[in-house]
């Protein structure tokens, strides 16, 4: 080798040492297991982390897990295999990831959760957690509702839940029901799983209308969901948003427009668009630099009057 290029190999070697020549950010790959496309705000979601992956030049090794968690389960596995930089992953339920993610620390890959978040013993186990405050959600959703309520005597209300064992379905009935109790008259009369799919939605809903017709209002744990069982109420030849209110969570285009025909009353956001955030928290990661355990997302919410304002800002 020449004298020349045995310097300036020498050069660039003791650059990336001293962390003088930074590793260009195409170096990096990213494993990102998702839920699934079980919802309008999933598929922005999606969309966010693929196109800020893109912009960041981050290499983007994408898994769909079809709302099952052994298939995400099997999905960080094979981004341990293949010797990923970070792994990310939105959680489809709270609990056992603790094998999988200590098979990541041993292979000394950082694991970071979006969206949801999960119980376990061993926060080493992940860096952050990126995503929404969903009780806090599900509280803005309970006042609303004592706050807007007009009627008189008992409420009766029925609950769409999201996907049983997921942090936004456990953590917004908590946040609600805490809020609500305050009022005795408002009473959760049935509460069953939707899965968080319009399909399901209206499933459920058509079931609840079949045996019980005295119902106020609906909380759906999402807008897909509330939207499933508009079609439900309106087949069932009601008029949703004012025989039933209709109170839901995301603030997706699809709630907008609902909004906007009179038949959704409110939406609490929940803010999809995490990719930007996580492409830079992953190469902050990379580069050593400490991060908070919970970082929060800012959220909104928009009541029926709001609709056809707000509805050309709106990105997702
Ligand atoms: O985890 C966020 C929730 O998951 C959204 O509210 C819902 O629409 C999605 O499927």
């Amino acid at each position: 080798m020449s004298k020349s290029r045995k310097t300036l190999l020498s050069t660039v070697a003791a650059g990336l040492i001293a962390g003088a020549i930074a590793l260009p950010a195409s170096a990096l790959t990213l494993g990102f297991a998702q839920v699934g496309a079980e919802s309008e705000w999933r598929t922005a979601n999606t969309v966010s982390i693929k196109e800020a992956a893109k912009a960041a030049g981050i290499t983007l090794k994408f898994s769909d897990a079809q709302q099952k968690q052994e298939n995400q389960i099997k999905a960080i596995r094979s981004f341990i295999a293949q010797k990923v930089d970070v792994i990310a992953f939105a959680p489809v339920v709270t609990t056992g990831w603790d094998t999988v993610l200590m098979e990541a620390k041993k292979a000394k890959i950082p694991v970071i959760l979006t969206d949801r978040s999960i119980e376990t013993k061993d926060e080493s186990l992940y860096v952050t957690m990126i995503g929404s405050d969903f009780t806090e959600e599900g509280r803005k959703a309970g006042k609303w509702l004592l706050e807007n309520y007009k009627g008189q005597g008992d409420v009766n209300i029925v609950e769409l839940q999201g996907t049983v064992g997921s942090a936004p379905a456990i953590e917004r009935k908590k946040g609600f029901e805490e809020v609500i109790k305050a009022e005795p008259r408002f009473k959760i009369t049935r509460s069953q799983t939707g899965d968080f799919t319009r399909a399901k939605g209206k499933e459920v809903m058509e079931a609840f209308l079949k045996t019980d017709k005295n119902i106020q209002v609906l909380f759906a744990h999402n807008d897909d969901m509330a939207i499933g069982a508009i079609q439900a109420i309106e087949a069932a030849g009601m008029k949703p948003g004012k025989d039933i209110m209709i109170i839901s969570i995301d603030a997706v285009k699809g709630a907008f427009e609902a909004m906007m025909a009179g038949k959704l009353n409110v939406t609490v956001e929940c803010n999809p668009q995490l990719g930007p955030q996580l492409m830079d928290i992953v190469k902050e990661v990379k580069a050593g630099k400490q991060q908070p355990k919970r970082i929060n997302t800012k959220e909104s919410i928009f009541p029926m009057e709001t609709a056809a304002k707000e509805f050309p800002n709106r990105k997702y």
